[in-house]
C-alpha cells in the first residue's frame, strides 16, 4: 500500500512531485492554516506529515495521526512548535530545513538593520503621506554602521552569516551562545565571546539568532533592554517570544533604546499595537526565508527528508532533541 503523505500547507511544485512519487499526497484545498481539530483529522492514518511553523505538533497530534506516523518534516529551521520529545518517544522522526535558508535570513536581518538605522521605512512613509520635504544637510539623519559593534545572540549558521555581513560593513562582532565557537571561527569573524549582560551593554546593535526554547523565551525583557545603550538597535528575525514585545514597545517609545527591526512577533500575526505607531521600528511580516529560491529549496529538502524516512533511510537533516 502506498504511504499516505499529508502536506499541511502549499509547498513548491518540485517538492510536491518528489512526494507524489513516493505516496498518496493530501493537502488542504484551498490552502489554509488548519485549526488543531482539522489538522488532527487530516493527519489520521498518515505515514508522513510535511508541516510548517503554524502547526502545533505535539503528543495529541501524534496520537491523532496514529501508529503509522513515521516522520514529521517541518518546512522551517525553527521547530519550537514541535514537541520533539513526545514524537521521539513514539518513534517518530522529526526533520527540519537548516542551511538552505541561512543566507536569505541573514540578508533580511541585515536589511532590517539598514532600514531602521537609515530610516528607510520612515522616509518612505513621509513621501507617501505627501508631506512637503526638500534635501537638507541635517534632514532625517540616521546612524552609521562602520566602527560600530554588532552583538550576536546565538552563533549558529544564521548568526554566523549575519556576522560575515556585519564585517563587510566595517562592524566589529561580538557574540554570546550556549557554547563558545571554535577558535578558527572566532578568528575568521574577528568575534569576541561575551556573556549576555556584557554583550547587551557593549553592543550598538543586538541581533537575535538563537532558537526559541524555554531558556530563551523573553530573553530580551525590560531589564535586558535597560542594559542596552540608549543609542542601540535590536534586530529580531528568530521567533517573536524571544522578546517581551510589550516591554520593547515601551522601551522604543521612551528612548530606552534607539530602534528595532522585527520580522517576527510574539503573537503572530498580531503585532503589539504599541509598535505600530512608532517610527523607530522597521517591521516585516515574517519574511526571513521568503525568496523563491530559498522556499523552493526548503520544500525540496523537507520532501526528501520525508521520503528518506518512508524508505527506511536516514533523513538528510534530522532534528536531535536538545
Ligand atoms: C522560519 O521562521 C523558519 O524557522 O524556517
Ligand atoms: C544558541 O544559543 C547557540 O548556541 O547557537
Amino acid at each position: 500500500q502506498r504511504p499516505r503523505i499529508v502536506v499541511t500547507r502549499r509547498i513548491a511544485e518540485p517538492a510536491m512531485a518528489i512526494l507524489r512519487a513516493a505516496g498518496d499526497v493530501w493537502s488542504p484545498e484551498p490552502d489554509r492554516a488548519l485549526p488543531a481539530d482539522d489538522l488532527h483529522k487530516a493527519a489520521a492514518g498518515a505515514d508522513a506529515v510535511v508541516s510548517t511553523l503554524q502547526d502545533d505538533i505535539d503528543g495529541t497530534f501524534a496520537d491523532a495521526a496514529g501508529p503509522g506516523l513515521k516522520v514529521v518534516s517541518t518546512v522551517a529551521v525553527g521547530y519550537d512548535n514541535i514537541d520533539v520529545a513526545a514524537l521521539s518517544s513514539r518513534g517518530i522522526v522529526v526533520t527540519n530545513t537548516p542551511g538552505v535558508l541561512t543566507d536569505a535570513t541573514a540578508d533580511l536581518a541585515f536589511g532590517l538593520l539598514l532600514n531602521v538605522t537609515r530610516r528607510l521605512g520612515e522616509g518612505e512613509r513621509l513621501l507617501r503621506s505627501g508631506t512637503p520635504w526638500s534635501f537638507q544637510l541635517d534632514f532625517m539623519l540616521g546612524a552609521g554602521l562602520g566602527g560600530k559593534t554588532l552583538g550576536i545572540v546565538g552563533l549558529g549558521q544564521i548568526g554566523t552569516a549575519m556576522a560575515r555581513r556585519a564585517r563587510a560593513f566595517g562592524m566589529t562582532v561580538s557574540y554570546t551562545a550556549r557554547r563558545r565557537a571554535a577558535p578558527e571561527l572566532e578568528t575568521e569573524l574577528g568575534a569576541t565571546y561575551l556573556a549576555l549582560p556584557e554583550l547587551l551593554t557593549s553592543s550598538d546593535v543586538v541581533s537575535l539568532h538563537c532558537p526559541l526554547t524555554p531558556e530563551t523565551r523573553h530573553l530580551i525583557d525590560t531589564g535586558a533592554l535597560a542594559a542596552m545603550k540608549p543609542s542601540a538597535y535590536l534586530i529580531n528575525t528568530t521567533r517573536g517570544p524571544v522578546v517581551d514585545e510589550a516591554a520593547l514597545a515601551t522601551a522604543l517609545s521612551s528612548g530606552v533604546i534607539a530602534g528595532a527591526g522585527l520580522d517576527v512577533f510574539e503573537n503572530e500575526p498580531e503585532v503589539h499595537p504599541g509598535l505600530l505607531g512608532l517610527d523607530n521600528v522597521a517591521l516585516a511580516p515574517h519574511l526571513g526565508s521568503a525568496t523563491v529560491e530559498t522556499r523552493t529549496a526548503m520544500a525540496e529538502l523537507a520532501a526528501r527528508n520525508a521520503v528518506a524516512v518512508l524508505a527506511g533511510d536516514e533523513p538528510l537533516t534530522p532534528v536531535r532533541g536538545r
